[in-house]
């Protein structure tokens, strides 16, 4: 091995150590967040509850701002499952990939009332742990862009297997922006393509922003050594390149 590809080879394997312990940092906190922040919030809820139930002899003005207190408690608790969920790169390897994108996308339906479309035509055998990591985060970027940019009222997901590549599509019809011109803004694209490098795929951006079909849509391929399904009827190895 000549010097070159010996310290990129280095340097690739620091990149993932460095992702992979800002997992490991995510998940700690969503843990302490759920078992410190949850259980008081629980309990709150509990404590208001025994209040509820001698309401009738409340003065109204207590009575509603008891109601409004029961409801920020409430929509606290709604909100902290759905931070954990975020945080929690835990979510991917207890579901399965399949099940946590379906939770991921069933949130953004509730949280943004947008109409989402998902099929997963892969199967999840041919995705080691880097792969679904990746295609959970990379949707996972996409669906906090479209609720804080696109004002989309439609977002089609597909995660499917073509040829040697695992592809992940997030479509949304929003308003759309020019992929060549965000400058400085933010780094949730460039972070998720050193996520697709780091399991040896590639992202694309492609968005129309004037005209009637306007929207964006995110393609995130990933190949994979073994063909999909084994036309040959053989096994897969599942191993990403
Ligand atoms: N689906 C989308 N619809 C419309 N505009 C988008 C969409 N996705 C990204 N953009 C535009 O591209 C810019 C860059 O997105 P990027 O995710 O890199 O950064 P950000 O979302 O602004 O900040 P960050 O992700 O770091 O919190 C956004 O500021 C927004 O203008
Ligand atoms: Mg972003």
């Amino acid at each position: 091995m000549d010097e070159a590809t010996h310290t990129s080879d280095n340097a690739a394997a620091l990149t993932r150590a460095a992702v992979m312990a800002r997992e490991q940092e995510l998940a700690r906190v969503s843990r302490d967040l759920h078992d410190g922040l949850g259980q008081l919030i629980t309990a709150t809820l509990l404590d208001l509850a025994v209040v509820e139930k001698h309401i009738g002899v409340l003065p109204t003005e207590v009575v509603a701002a008891l109601e409004r207190a029961v409801q920020a408690v409430d929509a606290s608790a709604h909100e902290l499952r759905w931070i954990c969920r975020g945080l929690g790169s835990a979510q991917v390897a207890q579901l399965g990939l399949k099940r946590a994108a379906e939770s991921l996308l069933q949130d953004h339906a509730e949280r943004t009332g947008t109409r989402v479309h998902f099929e997963m035509d892969a199967d999840e055998e041919f995705l080691d742990d880097h792969a679904a990591l990746c295609i959970f985060r990379v949707l996972q970027e996409s669906l906090g862009n479209i609720s804080r940019h696109a004002c989309a009222s439609c977002v089609d997901v597909g995660i499917r297997c073509c040829e040697k590549e695992l592809v992940l599509s997030v479509s949304d019809n929003g308003s759309g922006f020019d992929p060549g011109n965000v400058g400085e803004h933010g780094s949730g694209i460039a972070g998720m393509r050193e996520r697709a490098s780091l399991v040896g795929g590639q992202l694309e951006v492609v968005s129309i922003n004037s005209g009637v079909d306007h929207g964006t849509k995110v393609l995130l391929r990933i190949p994979i050594v073994s063909r999909c399904g084994g036309e040959d009827g053989s096994e897969g190895g599942g191993h990403t390149s």
